[in-house]
């Protein structure tokens, strides 16, 4: 393991953006990579005043990621790692790139922005060698793996019924003409085949397989575009089989009021468990006689993995930025070949693949109206 901070550079994360500076913060948080570059935007004097803003120095700006892994490369003190934060139609050539210099990519999600170039990122990775990584941000929470630890070892039985929801309000109107985020989200040239089954969908699709340690077998996706003329969906309707257990995903961005209501549920033979992102510290376990049980982050008996990623003792809220950091820890460890993506504890390429295959399925699911299988088969 590196006894230094590993070097960091950045694509996106330009002044105003919503997840660069999060992925700074997490960078930082556990001492184990320090941003020393950029290409922060489009834009090179916006990318020169957030890197002043952020301690970068002026000769580590690039007009792009290209110039910036050529330049870094070159130097003896070059960057070993970029993380990924622009929208999603730049990701497959960011990430291509940097692979191919041999820099590790720690990527925001989704993947890339449609199942071919999805794939043809996978080969890439393969080819390389090179660590890849997907921030999947809940599966950072100390109380999530707790989830993934029981339903592994058996807490609730054997799994017969999971149920995920993300449902968000910001785009319940049109607001994509006056609000950056909005724009490229809602706009299929930058955001790709999915709108809210790519921004958030995904995240609730992922969370499935990482929560019950089951894959998803076929799907039957209903995908409203709901605020008038609207070019991608902004709701999703789904119902899911997992081999023969049966899932239901919810995520939309026209649920009025929500903020960021993420929360799994997964039923066993035994017992139920659920975990909610509006309190993240805490795990219920339901009872079949009806008891609740509720695990908080950082009690005794918790299991190895929820323990390594809380830093606080029980009581003192953890949040998004700590469970970034986490993910930034598992990266770190998996560039100096201490586990992280290949035990499973990160996503990396293999969960990208999934849901970008989740995505392109459930689009043709909903533009057919039938049952499809995750080999392409319409049911
Ligand atoms: N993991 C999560 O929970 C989470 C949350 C929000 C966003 N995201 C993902 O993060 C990505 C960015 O989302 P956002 O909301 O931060 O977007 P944003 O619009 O707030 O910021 C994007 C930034 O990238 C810059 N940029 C665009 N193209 C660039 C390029 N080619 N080179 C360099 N900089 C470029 C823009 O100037 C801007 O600064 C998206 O893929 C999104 O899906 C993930």
């Amino acid at each position: 393991m590196a006894n230094r901070p590993l070097r960091l550079g950045m694509a996106g994360g330009g002044p105003g953006s919503f997840i660069g500076p999060v992925h700074r913060m997490a960078a930082r948080l556990d001492g184990r990579f320090e941003l020393v570059a950029g290409a922060l935007s489009r834009s090179i004097e916006k990318s020169r005043e957030q890197a002043a803003r952020w301690g970068i120095a002026s000769d580590r700006v690039y007009a792009d990621p290209d110039a910036m892994f050529a330049a870094e490369s070159a130097r003896a003190d070059g960057i070993e790692a970029v993380a990924i934060t622009t929208p999603n139609s730049s990701h497959r050539d960011i990430a291509a790139a940097a692979l191919r210099a041999g820099i590790a990519v720690i990527s925001d999600k989704p993947m890339t922005a449609t199942l071919d170039e999805a794939e043809d990122l996978a080969s890439i990775v393969a080819e390389t060698g090179t660590p890849f990584a997907l921030t999947y941000t809940y599966t950072g929470y100390a109380m999530l793996r707790e989830a993934r630890a029981r339903i592994s070892a058996g807490a609730i039985g054997t799994v017969r019924k999971v149920v995920a929801e993300y449902p968000q309000g910001w785009l319940s109107e049109a607001i994509e003409s006056t609000n950056a985020q909005a724009g490229w989200r809602t706009d299929p040239a930058r955001a790709g085949a999915g709108g809210a089954i790519g921004d958030i969908g995904v995240h609730a699709f992922q969370m499935i397989e990482y929560v019950t340690g089951l894959r998803a077998t076929a799907l039957c996706a209903d995908l409203p575009r709901v605020v008038p003329g609207r070019m991608l969906d902004d709701d999703c309707n789904i119902l899911l089989r997992l081999g023969d257990v049966p899932g239901v995903l919810m995520a939309s961005q026209i649920s009025t009021g929500e903020r960021n209501g993420v929360r799994i549920r997964a039923y066993g033979e035994r017992g139920g468990l659920e975990w909610t992102h509006e309190t993240p510290d805490q795990l219920i376990l339901r009872e079949p006689d009806n008891r609740l049980c509720i695990l908080h982050a950082g009690a005794p008996g918790l299991c190895d993995a929820a323990l390594a990623a809380t830093r606080l003792p029980p009581g003192h809220p953890e949040g998004l930025i700590e469970a970034f950091a986490t993910l930034y820890s598992d990266f770190a460890d998996a560039i100096s070949g201490a586990g992280g993506i290949l035990d499973g504890r990160l996503p990396g390429i293999t969960d990208g693949l999934r849901g970008m295959r989740f995505i392109d399925l459930a689009v043709t699911s909903n533009a057919s109206r039938r049952w499809i299988s995750f080999e392409g088969e319409i049911l």
